[in-house]
């Protein structure tokens, strides 16, 4: 292996590791700033979804950031259980503050979560998988995979185009630019997508396109388990 190869896997494995310090630093008002900014202040992926979680008895949200996600859950009457996994201490500290005792919060890193029962759904919204890179996306893929009950569904929500913030710098690699730190992503193709079918061992796939409240086009990819 070359020295520019070893560079370039070196930087690929440490991506989601490099990324810690900005969501440490990174404070709520500015994360409610920008999830507004990108159109998801309204839950709109949240309506999109829940027809096919609804009825789901255990939920895990992985990445829970500022609390969106369960707060759009508990808002819309979401009767299982949720458990939330975030990695950062001060986010962690935050959400702590924010839900009912009946939500578990686990701060855990999301790609070696244990949370002692399989689950009916396991979301990660909003970009989570393009901060890990291809190889962790599949690492990170089996491990879900594992975690979920017969039926189970693992969903990978994913920008189709780049807007609003964050810019491309070649390779299907991403880079969003604050002024407290930066943040890298890669950005999977949708055949990319398609191959964890098999990676991942589900039966089944559903891709559902839709648009943000600020007119974002995204998508999301339901796994099913058999
Ligand atoms: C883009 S935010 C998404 C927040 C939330 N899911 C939403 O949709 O509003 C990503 C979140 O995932 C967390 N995160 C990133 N990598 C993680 C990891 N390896 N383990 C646990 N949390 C992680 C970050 O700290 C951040 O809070």
């Amino acid at each position: 292996m070359t020295a520019t190869q070893k560079k370039s896997l070196t930087v690929e494995m440490d991506m989601n590791d490099n990324n810690v310090s900005f969501y440490r630093k990174i404070k709520i008002d500015k994360f409610r700033e920008i999830a507004a900014l990108l159109g998801f202040h309204t839950g709109i992926d949240l309506d999109v979804l829940m027809p096919y979680i609804r009825h789901s008895k255990v939920l895990i949200e992985l990445g829970v950031g500022f609390g969106r996600v369960v707060k759009a859950l508990l808002d819309r009457d979401f009767g299982g259980k949720i458990i939330g996994i975030e990695r950062s201490p001060e986010l962690f500290q935050y959400l702590k503050t924010q839900f009912p005792s009946t939500v578990q919060l686990l701060e855990q890193d999301i790609r070696r979560f244990e949370v002692g029962q399989n689950v009916d759904a396991i979301l990660y919204m909003w970009s989570g998988i393009l901060e890990l890179s291809l190889h962790e996306q599949h690492e990170a893929v089996r491990h879900f995979s594992q975690k979920l009950n017969p039926k189970g569904i693992l969903v990978l929500e994913i920008p189709r185009q780049v807007k609003y913030m964050g810019v491309s710098v070649g390779n299907q690699n991403l880079k969003v630019e604050m002024e407290w730190g930066v943040l890298d992503a890669f950005m999977p193709t949708h055949e990319q997508m398609l191959e964890l079918v098999k990676i991942g061992g589900f039966e089944s796939l559903k891709v559902i396109d839709y648009q943000t409240a600020t007119d974002l086009s995204r998508a999301m990819y339901l796994y099913q388990k058999p």
